[in-house]
């Protein structure tokens, strides 16, 4: 049998790099693959694991389905005797949760316990992400204060896929690495070691029913992938939308392309639909480690100061030459330019050259 390499090797190795990885860290990330295990094994029974648990409308305002409360406490159970860890927040939960066990509470945790959930019922791809973020030292009571920290400062991200195979993705800070679950044995091997995005792309994801809720920017982009080779960027562009973020950016990590979740009018006092702690910020450090870029279209998304728990925030992500295409539309359009194909710009602006 060939070597594989497992989730453990792989964070050994780590610990004996320069600069090591934290055993305290390592030791948190285990726990994270441990909790993915046990959701991958509820995810899988479908509807077999739903009776017990009881649903309300959690703090988004959004209906649990039972397995994103299963999920939740799985995660919870997981973490609850990880003594470096000092608390969690969670989608599902309205504030921070102290961790009893916590004798070195080095590290917070902030994560999304089933991303993608509207697809439980289809048997579509669901998952799990994750932010790993420094404790504030001398942290005498947790408060969401504490979590408030822009993307850059994440010391880990990672998600989980539990689809046709089970996945874990990783950063630690030195790029972005995949591991896939042998069921059999019980174990993440290293499968995808050093994922790196192309830097063009001929696919983008966006849900096209909000259309006529987008700003110009975006819409001027989506026209533009749509006319194809008879339009000005001369090739035939291909779509996408799982509406699991989780399987978007793994489709990302494999094969390029954008993903698009933006600023819209639908809900002006959203300020867009993902979130910026659990969902937008983990995603962006993965995907910048990858190579990709991550913007809300006027800002680096790393680089936001959240002011909110379950802050939102635009996204767009993915392939680096498309995402700074897209800030370029964005600034061209906060600077009054005319976006539309009837512009003069359009044919002689650097800005619509590819
Ligand atoms: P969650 O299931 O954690 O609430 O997140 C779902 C998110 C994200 O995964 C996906 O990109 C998006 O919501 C789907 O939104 P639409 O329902 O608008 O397609
Ligand atoms: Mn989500
Ligand atoms: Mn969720």
């Amino acid at each position: 049998m060939a070597h594989r390499v497992t989730l453990s090797a792989f964070l050994l190795n780590e610990r004996r790099k320069t600069p090591a990885l934290d055993p305290a860290l390592a030791g948190l990330i285990k726990d994270i693959e441990v909790a993915c295990k046990y959701i991958a094994a509820a995810v899988s029974r479908g509807k077999l694991a739903e009776a017990k648990a009881s649903t309300r409308i959690n703090i988004q305002g959004e209906e649990q389905k039972p397995l994103d409360v299963i999920a939740n406490e799985l995660v919870l159970q997981t973490c609850e005797s990880c003594e470096h860890l000092l608390g969690v927040v969670s989608e599902e939960l309205e504030g921070p949760y102290p961790i009893p066990e916590s004798r070195d509470g080095r590290y917070l945790l902030v994560y999304d316990p089933l991303d993608g959930s509207s697809n439980l019922d289809l048997n579509v791809t669901v998952g799990s992400i994750f932010s790993v973020l420094r404790a504030p030292e001398g942290v005498k009571e947790l408060k969401p204060e504490h979590f408030l920290q822009p993307g850059v400062s994440q010391v880990a991200a990672a998600f989980s896929l539990y689809g046709p195979s089970v996945m874990l993705v990783l950063t630690l800070g030195r790029g972005v690495h995949g591991f896939t679950l042998d069921r059999e044995v019980g174990t993440f091997f290293l499968t995808h070691p050093d994922l790196r995005i192309p830097e063009d792309t001929r696919e983008f994801a966006i849900n096209a029913s909000n259309e006529r809720f987008w700003e110009p920017p975006v819409r001027h982009y989506v026209e533009e992938c749509k006319l194809g080779k008879s339009g000005p960027r001369g090739v035939d562009f291909n779509m996408r939308w799982v509406a699991s973020m989780v399987a978007e950016v793994f489709r990302i990590l494999i094969r390029g392309g954008v993903f698009l979740y933006p600023r819209d009018t639908k809900d002006p006092s959203k300020g867009g639909r993902l979130r910026l702690l659990y969902e937008a910020n983990p995603m962006s450090l993965i995907v910048e480690q990858a190579g990709g870029a991550s913007s809300t279209g006027r800002e680096r998304i790393l680089e936001v100061q959240p002011t909110e728990l379950h802050q939102r925030i635009p996204v767009i992500l993915g392939s680096r030459n498309e995402v700074e295409r897209l800030v370029r539309y964005h600034q061209a359009y906060d600077r009054g330019e005319d976006l539309s194909f009837k512009s003069p710009l359009f044919a002689s602006r650097s800005i619509y050259k590819s």
